[in-house]
C-alpha cells in the first residue's frame, strides 16, 4: 500500500542488471527490471501495479497513435556515495505533467498514484541508479490515451506508465546550433507549455534539416516575428552577456524547465544579476560583435547543461567562448552535480530521498 492506492507488485524472478555495464550504457535503449502501470476507465483511476518491464498488448486503433492525447515527463534519480537513492525536484514534474493533462483534455493523475508508483518502482530498480560521477537513473512516467476507437474525440480510457533506464553524460561535447528562423516549434494559443508528444514530432524534421548542415540542435525563435530566441531543441536556452544572465520569459511556448528554475535559483543565491524577459536574435549577435556575450548554453533534465560553442544564423557562424573560459554554466553545472549527488549540501531543499 502507498497513501491510500493499493499498488500491485509483480516482482521479476530474477534482476537483468548484471548483464549491463550501467554506467556505460547509450541513453534511453535500455530499460530497468520493472514498469509502473495506472489504467483509468469509466470516470475514474481503477488499479495500479508494477510488473517486470516489457510490452503490453496495445490496439493499432488505440486514440494516443492517431490523434496524439500522449504527454510525458523526463526526471532523474540519483545516488549517493552511500548508496542512497534521491529524486530530484519530482513533485515539479508532477505539477507540469498534471498541467499537460489539463491542456490536452486528459484526466490528472493523482498525487498519490504518480509520487506512490514512483516511490515503489524507484525502491524496487534501485540496483540500476548508477553509481558514475555524471551517471542517474532516467525517468519517463507518461499518460497515453488507449481507447480503440477512431474518430477525432476525447477518449474515455487511459494509462499512466513509468519505466525507466540508466543515464550518462546525454551531451559528450559541447554542441553548435542553429537559430531557425524559418519552421517554428510553438504558437500562442497552442501547446508549447506542456510535454505533449506531437510537440516532439514536429520538431523532428527541423533538426534534421539542422543536423544536415552540422549543427546538433537548432534554437526556435518565436512564430510571429522570428526575432526572439524561445528555447535550444529540448532545453530552455539561456545567455550570459556582460555581468546578466538572461533567459526568454516563460509564456505559452516555452516549457517551464525544471532545470530553467534550478538555474536561476542558484544564480539569484549567488547574487548574480537576472533578467526573464524577451531575448532578441539582434541583442545576442551585438552581444557577440562586441565580445560582451561570455556563454550560451541549454539546460534541461536529459543533459542538465548543454554549452553552446558555435551558432549559426543566415548563413553564417560564429564561435563562442571555448567551456574552459566560461565562468558560469561550468559552476552551475558542477554544484547541481554535487546537490545531486550528496556532495554538497541541498540548501534549497530539491532532493526527495526514496525511503
Ligand atoms: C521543449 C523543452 N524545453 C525545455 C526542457 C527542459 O525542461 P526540464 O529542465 O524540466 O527537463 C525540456 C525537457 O523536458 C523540453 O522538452
Amino acid at each position: 500500500m502507498t497513501g491510500t492506492f493499493n499498488i500491485q507488485i509483480d516482482k521479476i524472478k530474477k534482476s537483468r542488471v548484471s548483464e549491463y555495464d550501467i554506467n556505460n550504457v547509450p541513453f534511453g535503449k535500455c530499460f530497468s527490471d520493472h514498469m509502473f502501470v495506472a489504467e483509468y476507465a469509466d470516470g475514474k483511476w481503477q488499479k495500479a501495479y508494477i510488473k517486470p518491464y516489457g510490452d503490453e498488448p496495445l490496439s493499432y486503433a488505440m486514440s494516443a497513435l492517431h490523434y496524439g492525447q500522449a504527454i510525458f515527463e523526463g526526471m532523474k534519480a540519483y545516488k549517493n556515495e552511500q548508496g542512497e537513492v534521491s529524486l530530484f525536484r519530482p513533485l515539479e514534474n508532477f505539477k507540469r505533467m498534471n498541467k499537460s493533462a489539463i491542456r490536452m483534455a486528459m484526466p490528472e493523475v493523482p498525487e498519490e498514484i504518480f509520487m506512490g508508483g514512483l516511490m515503489e518502482l524507484m525502491k524496487l530498480d534501485a540496483a540500476w541508479v548508477p553509481t558514475s560521477d555524471t551517471g542517474s537513473l532516467y525517468i519517463r512516467p507518461f499518460l497515453i490515451s488507449t481507447d480503440e476507437a477512431i474518430g477525432v474525440k476525447i477518449s474515455d480510457s487511459y494509462k499512466f506508465i513509468i519505466i525507466c533506464c540508466p543515464a550518462g553524460k546525454y551531451y559528450g561535447e559541447p554542441i553548435k546550433v542553429l537559430v531557425e528562423t524559418n519552421y517554428f516549434r510553438a504558437v500562442h494559443g497552442g501547446v508549447g507549455f506542456v510535454k505533449a508528444a506531437g510537440n516532439y514530432g514536429r520538431s523532428l524534421y527541423p533538426t534534421k534539416l539542422a543536423q544536415q548542415k552540422g549543427y546538433q540542435q537548432v534554437i526556435w525563435t518565436d512564430s510571429e516575428t522570428h526575432q526572439y530566441f524561445e528555447e535550444s531543441g529540448t532545453m530552455n536556452v539561456m545567455f550570459v552577456i556582460g555581468d546578466t544572465l538572461l533567459t526568454p520569459a516563460l509564456s505559452d511556448t516555452i516549457l517551464d524547465g525544471v532545470t530553467r528554475k534550478s538555474v536561476l535559483e542558484l544564480a539569484r543565491s549567488w547574487n548574480m544579476k537576472v533578467e526573464e524577459r524577451k531575448v532578441s536574435i539582434k541583442e545576442v549577435f551585438e552581444a557577440i560583435e562586441n565580445n560582451t556575450l561570455k556563454e550560451i548554453f541549454g539546460c534541461g533534465t536529459a543533459a542538465t547543461i548543454a554549452h553552446i560553442v558555435g551558432i549559426g544564423h543566415n548563413g553564417k557562424d560564429y564561435a563562442l567562448t571555448p567551456v574552459e573560459q566560461r565562468a558560469f554554466s561550468p559552476k552551475v553545472d558542477e554544484t547541481l552535480r554535487q546537490i545531486r549527488k550528496g556532495k554538497l549540501k541541498d540548501s534549497f531543499g530539491w532532493m526527495m530521498k526514496v525511503a
